[in-house]
């Protein structure tokens, strides 16, 4: 027996086990056998696979691995519950919110444990990080259920929304999906991940005990068997994934032309940059938050540890000291910091890439104390002498595995954090407030923390740029993923009847221009590209036709190296993106001044080539000017904002431009159709390649001369004629090219969605007829956003 003093100077913990009794007890009460939690109700269990606890490898339970009619059932029970859930008012869901959030925290302790031994994670983490943010996710969405009508008028639930989830913040990612869906009105069906379903599974029943209408929250577990069939749901409205990026692209392809809203948080390799003023002891701590946080098994874990070469040497050698002082262990011990990793596959993992870095030649470096045996757990492992295109510095890894490099300058910096396909987070260390703030707009990131790292709150956007999915999650924005603009009513009628469905000019007019055909050369038709008229790739034209068949003129027929030319155009002119939001505006009025002045002869332009009447050509180039005026009103106006969250300091967030995006009008407004798109992608800082109407091309070819006469900058509106499916698809799978919107047939949506996959670009493509002259369907705050990315940044005060 140790006397107190011996203890105090070995300063050795004993082990501080949390009870599992509660726990068990939950798990006795069920047998340890679960089908699935549909219409309010337990399913008999069907065929079921084993749950295990990772730090024993020992099964705690079953559950049912979910069928295609399982699916069925729980789909068709969440279309039942629908109208009378969505039909509540706010008041009354914001009640049911509320329950749900005094529930889950009057079974915290429950829910702690559980968590803890399905995952492996560390009851601290559990008990202090997941289940009180789940509490307060759940709180701060009764508030926006409570402000729907207010805050989001005009808007309704999508209905009935497929949720898909990952293990390693299983109760957490539940209620990031569950609390915004049922907010707005939705009904679900959720599949937990199957290393990870038991909190799901107990959720569901202090849902139901919490009041929770039968039908509005159904959970069927299974592998990714039963995701997929979610997925390809034929009455799914919208399906929230959260997982690899590998699995995301999947679940892009296949809803495809479905109509399904899509929003996606997939993988990261964020970047931990330190600059050689950061308060190094603060670093320490921050970067065993940043990987060593749930094993390292977080998207958005600070995985990239980048460093600034004059403090490398020193902030090295205080991690490993750091990391020699870790203590890994059983996960209920309330002493441990690290748990165990969630299965044998992901184990397997880590091992195999740590592996590939020693071989690649990096110097791999782990703490001398050995892990338990018993369990799946992996050391706390730093890599240094990393070359910035090797495996392990642009591969996910989802363990505790750092790998350090380091730069000399703060341009060097942000090369390298941006030097991979993700984009989901980052943390910047520097005293300097200067620094910090110049590097955070410049990292390609959804998230950015200040002089700290995988800070969270339901009040503050969370999600990624590029590979790392789109969409947000929590706050004002998280909503938005929700709901959809309300349709009452019959259509407006300001706008008169669209003109007829044109012809579209055949294969067969296609030809070379010889010269003795065209009256003069000057009247070559031309691509419009880094703010010159250029040539096309290859001589031949596209005949345009007015409605009762005579020829009106002809346009290039452009092609893959047009696009090409017009992409790098683009992005040679991304400094549209740094202007001031007063020069874009000042920039639009100018196109609007330069249209008017030449209204008549796009009014005639369009009647000649639509036979609409020139009294509704008039109408529609007015319209033009005025929605141009729209967008240079609205380019200084569209803030972000400084959200509320439970910290000492403030996150901002800020609407940033995609980039470059490709814009694909659709056919009925020559030149409405087009400034409604270009409007909204430059007013927020976008560079674009546009492809006009595909009948009715020659205004935009006449706009060509308005926009070199009104100070556009070279390369910020590019235009490409020809043949837009056709144009689409390149756009569509091209890398380079950040963000598609396509408004056309549901073929080409199809294609446009499937084709984006390739770099997980933004889209916004429908088929649905659009009344241009209609400003509440073609104009307004559903552009602006979808033109924008949200990137919360936040910074701590205080010493
Ligand atoms: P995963 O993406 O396969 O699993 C996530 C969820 O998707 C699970 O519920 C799974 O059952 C489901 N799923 C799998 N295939 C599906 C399909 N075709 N259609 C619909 N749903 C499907 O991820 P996994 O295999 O568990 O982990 C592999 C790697 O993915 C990890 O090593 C890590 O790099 C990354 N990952 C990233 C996460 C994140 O939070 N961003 C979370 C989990 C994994
Ligand atoms: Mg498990």
């Amino acid at each position: 027996m140790a006397t107190v003093a011996e203890i105090f100077k070995t300063m050795e913990y004993g082990p501080a086990p949390e009870s599992d009794k509660e726990a068990l007890g939950w798990l006795g009460k069920h047998e340890r056998v679960f089908g699935h939690f549909i219409d309010g109700a337990w399913t008999d269990p069907g065929r079921t696979f084993d749950v295990i606890n990772p730090s024993t490898s020992k099964t705690i339970a079953r559950v049912t691995d979910g069928t295609k009619a399982d699916v069925d059932a729980a789909v068709s029970a969440a279309r039942r519950a629908l109208p009378a859930w969505k039909g509540l008012t706010p008041h009354a869901r914001a009640r049911h919110l509320y329950a749900l959030a005094r529930a889950v925290q009057k079974h915290s302790r429950l829910l702690a444990v559980l968590e803890s031994m399905d995952n492996g994670k560390s009851i601290r983490e559990t008990r202090d990080i997941d289940i009180p943010l789940v509490a307060r996710h759940f709180y701060h969405h009764a508030g926006w259920a409570q402000l729907l009508g207010s805050e989001f008028e005009g808007y309704e639930a999508i209905g009935v929304v497929g949720q898909i989830i990952p293990w390693n913040f299983p109760l957490l990612m539940l209620a990031w999906k569950i609390a915004p869906a049922l907010a707005a009105g939705n009904t679900v069906v959720l599949k937990p991940a199957e290393f990870t379903p038991l909190t799901a599974l107990a959720f569901a029943e202090i849902a139901d005990a919490a009041g929770i209408p039968a039908g509005v929250v159904n959970i069927v577990t299974g592998h990714g068997e039963t995701g997929a069939a979610i997925v390809e749901h034929p009455d799914v409205d919208k399906i929230a994934f959260t997982g690899s990026t590998e699995v995301g692209k999947i679940i892009r392809r296949s809803t495809a032309g479905s109509g399904k809203k899509l929003s996606l948080e997939l993988g990261g390799k964020s970047p931990f940059i330190v600059y050689d003023d950061a308060d190094l002891d603060s670093v320490v701590e921050g970067v065993v938050d940043a990987i060593w946080f749930n094993q390292g098994q977080v998207c958005c874990a600070g995985s990239r540890l980048l460093v600034q070469e004059g403090v490398a040497d020193r902030l090295l050698a205080k991690l490993r000291a750091r990391m020699e002082k870790l203590r890994l262990g059983s996960p209920l011990d309330k002493a441990v910091d690290m748990g165990a990793i969630v299965a044998p596959v992901q184990l397997e993992r880590i091992r195999t890439l740590v592996q590939q870095g020693v071989d690649e030649g990096a110097t791999m470096w782990q703490p001398s104390w050995a892990c338990p045996t018993d369990g799946y757990f992996y050391p706390p492992t730093l890599f240094t002498g990393v070359q910035p295109s090797s495996t392990i510095a642009q591969v996910e890894i989802f363990g505790p595995v750092l790998v350090s490099m380091t730069f000399r300058t703060p341009d060097e910096s942000v090369a390298l954090a941006n030097n991979t396909p993700y984009g989901l987070a980052a943390s910047v260390w520097t005293e300097s407030i200067n620094l910090a703030l110049d590097i955070a707009p410049k990292i390609k990131a959804g998230v950015v923390w200040v002089n700290s790292t995988n800070l969270f709150d339901a009040a503050a956007g969370f999600g990624g740029y590029r590979e790392s999915g789109f969409g947000r999650e929590g706050g004002r924005e998280g909503m938005w993923e929700y709901v959809k603009r309300q349709v009452s009513g019959p259509r407006s009628q300001v706008s008169g009847k669209t003109p007829p469905s044109p012809q579209r000019p055949e294969t067969r007019d296609l030809r070379p221009l010889s010269s003795d055909e065209m009256p003069e050369l000057d009247r070559t038709p031309k691509l419009f590209i880094g703010g010159k008229q250029a040539r096309p790739d290859q001589g031949y034209t596209r005949r345009i036709y007015s409605p009762s068949g005579e020829m009106v003129g002809e346009v290039p027929e452009g092609n893959r190296k047009d696009i090409r030319n017009a992409v790098e155009a683009a992005h040679a002119a991304k400094g549209w993106g740094r202007s001031t939001g007063h020069n874009r505006g000042q920039i639009l009025y100018y196109i609007a001044e330069n249209l008017a002045a030449r209204g008549a002869e796009f009014a005639a332009r369009i009647d000649a080539m639509t036979a609409c009447g020139k009294r509704r050509a008039k109408q529609e180039v007015e319209a033009s000017i005025s929605r141009l005026f729209t967008y240079a009103a609205w380019a200084d106006k569209y803030d972000g904002a400084v959200h509320s969250v439970p910290i000492r300091g403030v996150s901002i967030a800020m609407n940033e431009p995609i980039g470059v995006m490709a814009l694909v009008c659709d056919d009925a407004f020559p030149i409405l159709g087009l400034v409604s798109l270009i409007g909204p992608a430059m007013a927020t800082g976008n560079t674009t390649i546009v492809v006009p109407s595909h009948s009715y091309p020659l205004a935009a070819t006449d706009f060509y001369s308005v926009l070199e006469t009104s100070d556009v900058p070279d390369g910020v509106v590019n235009i490409v004629t020809g043949d837009k499916d056709a144009l689409a698809k390149v756009l569509a799978e091209h890398d380079d090219v950040e963000a598609i919107w396509y408004f056309g047939e549901r073929e080409g949506v199809k294609q446009v969605e499937l084709a984006s996959a390739s770099n997980m670009k933004r889209t916004w493509a429908t088929w649905h007829e659009r009344d241009w002259l209609d400003r509440a369907m073609g104009e307004g705050r559903d552009f602006l956003r979808a033109a924008t990315q949200v990137k919360n940044v936040w910074v701590p005060y205080g010493e």
